[in-house]
């Protein structure tokens, strides 16, 4: 479905991106706005609009079925990884000729909002995939590396990135993994803690260090497949999004070709960090779509349940809170999209997109923990699911950078401005 729609707007994708952003308006706007994009933040171009619409349905019905049991078994269903790389969600913004969509960012962001309005664990993955593992390719991989590793990506392989360490969270660039050069082969040793999507890739990006000495000027990402004897050690038991792996692997003497490493020696910090900026604008919509799923599971139940004569969604008590939730996932919302628009327009994001993620997980939180309460003894009990949006939005404090690392990134660009 988003093939087709990355096809049938192709044309928009010649045109320089001011006028892209206003194309839907085109017909009923002065030249004025056009020429400025003067747009809301949630105005959508028509491929987007097609986009959110096709991932809407593919979440309510091919992933909602599966949730509770997928959360209860603590794995992901095959066919639902097999979907996603049918509907074309594995490669959004990766180039037609490599088999993708050739989609905005924004696209992909929207892709990781709806399916997370289903399903956090089938967003996250997706996300990672996308976001992190496709964009380190498509903007550092060489063309060879492109042409080798995109169309798989693409199709039928998912991808992993692994920059954690037991040592190395917050402190990313600590990283113990080494990586020795053997002749037409480098040596990696080490392992990695934390890693989402693993136990289901076939394809890693691992940060290893080059040159200790350096410190983590040393710190070099390379492309690895799991046959060339990545082994996955351990798979986590965890409080939420449970159906996405999360396991530690260990490298003994990995042997990784020489022509598999991204970007340059040395370069694999800057890579990860810059990856990562724009990997939590993805975090930000996958929490976003979290709250608003919880939200649209409990309200409706507070219409339908009555006490002391009335529905409980009209005592002024509860209209009041489901108010005040609505604004915080709104505010959630513009955050996030004008993070993902600002990235597009090549503006800086990095200190949007830290806000958006640390807005996000809160409302995340704050709204999935109510909705529980909204729903009273029902939202408590497994069934309904909604208990789950609240297990599953405590990730969106820790990873891809704690919410302590986004208040330190937005302090810094504070201080630079101010002092
Ligand atoms: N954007 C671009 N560059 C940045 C940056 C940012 N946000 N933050 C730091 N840098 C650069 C600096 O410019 C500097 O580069 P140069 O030496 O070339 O000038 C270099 O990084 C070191 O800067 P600092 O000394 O300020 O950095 P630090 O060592 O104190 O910490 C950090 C840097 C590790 C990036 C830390 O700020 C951080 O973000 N930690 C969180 C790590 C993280 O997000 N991990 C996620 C793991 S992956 C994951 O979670 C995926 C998943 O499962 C879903």
């Amino acid at each position: 479905m988003l093939r087709a729609a990355a096809r049938s707007t192709r044309t928009f994708r010649t045109q320089p991106a001011a006028l892209r952003t206003t194309r839907t308006f085109t017909a009923s706007c002065s030249r004025l706005t056009e020429s400025f994009a003067l747009n809301s933040l949630d105005t959508f171009t028509e491929e987007e609009e097609i986009l959110r619409e096709s991932v809407k349905r593919f979440a309510n019905e091919v992933v909602g079925p599966k949730v509770r049991e997928m959360d209860e078994r603590e794995s992901m269903d095959p066919g639902i990884i097999k979907g996603l790389f049918e509907q074309g969600l594995m490669g959004i913004e990766t180039g037609v000729d490599h088999g993708g969509a050739e989609s905005s960012f924004t696209s992909a962001i929207i892709a990781i909002e709806e399916l997370a309005k289903v399903d956090p664990s089938v967003s996250v993955m997706c996300d990672v995939h996308n976001t992190l593992v496709n964009t380190v390719l498509r903007q550092h991989g060489t063309k060879e590396q492109q042409d080798q590793w995109l169309p798989q990506l693409s199709q039928s392989k998912l991808g992993s990135f692994c920059l954690s360490e037991a040592a190395s969270g917050s402190d990313a660039f600590a990283l113990q993994t080494r990586a020795e050069k053997d002749g037409d082969h480098w040596v990696v040793n080490g392992s990695k803690m934390w890693i989402t999507n693993s136990y289901e890739a076939e394809i890693f990006l691992i940060f290893a260090n080059v040159d200790p000495s350096k410190g983590y000027k040393g710190i070099t990402c390379f492309i690895a497949t799991k046959d060339m004897g990545i082994k996955i050690a351990k798979k986590e038991e965890k409080l939420g999004i449970r159906a996405s792996s999360t396991c530690t692997l260990n490298f003994d003497d990995l042997r990784i070709p020489a022509e598999n490493v991204i970007g340059g020696e040395g370069k694999g910090y800057k890579i990860a960090i810059e990856i990562l900026n724009e990997g939590r604008i993805g975090i930000a919509a996958q929490m976003l779509g979290l709250a608003q799923g919880a939200f649209d599971k409990a309200v409706p139940y507070t219409y339908q349940r009555s006490q002391f004569g009335q529905p409980v969604g009209t005592f002024q008590g509860m209209a009041f809170q489901l108010a005040q939730a609505s604004v915080e996932i709104e505010s959630a919302r513009l955050l996030t999209y004008n993070a993902a628009r600002r990235k597009e327009e090549g503006k800086s994001f990095t200190k949007e997109a830290a806000m958006a993620k640390y807005w996000a997980s809160i409302i995340a939180q704050r709204v999935s923990g109510q909705a529980i309460e909204w729903a009273g003894g029902v939202g408590f009990t497994r069934e309904t699911g909604i208990e789950k949006f609240w297990r599953d939005s405590k990730i969106g404090a820790i990873y891809e950078g704690t919410s302590n690392i986004q208040l330190q990134t937005i302090a810094k660009f504070i201080q630079k401005q101010y002092s």
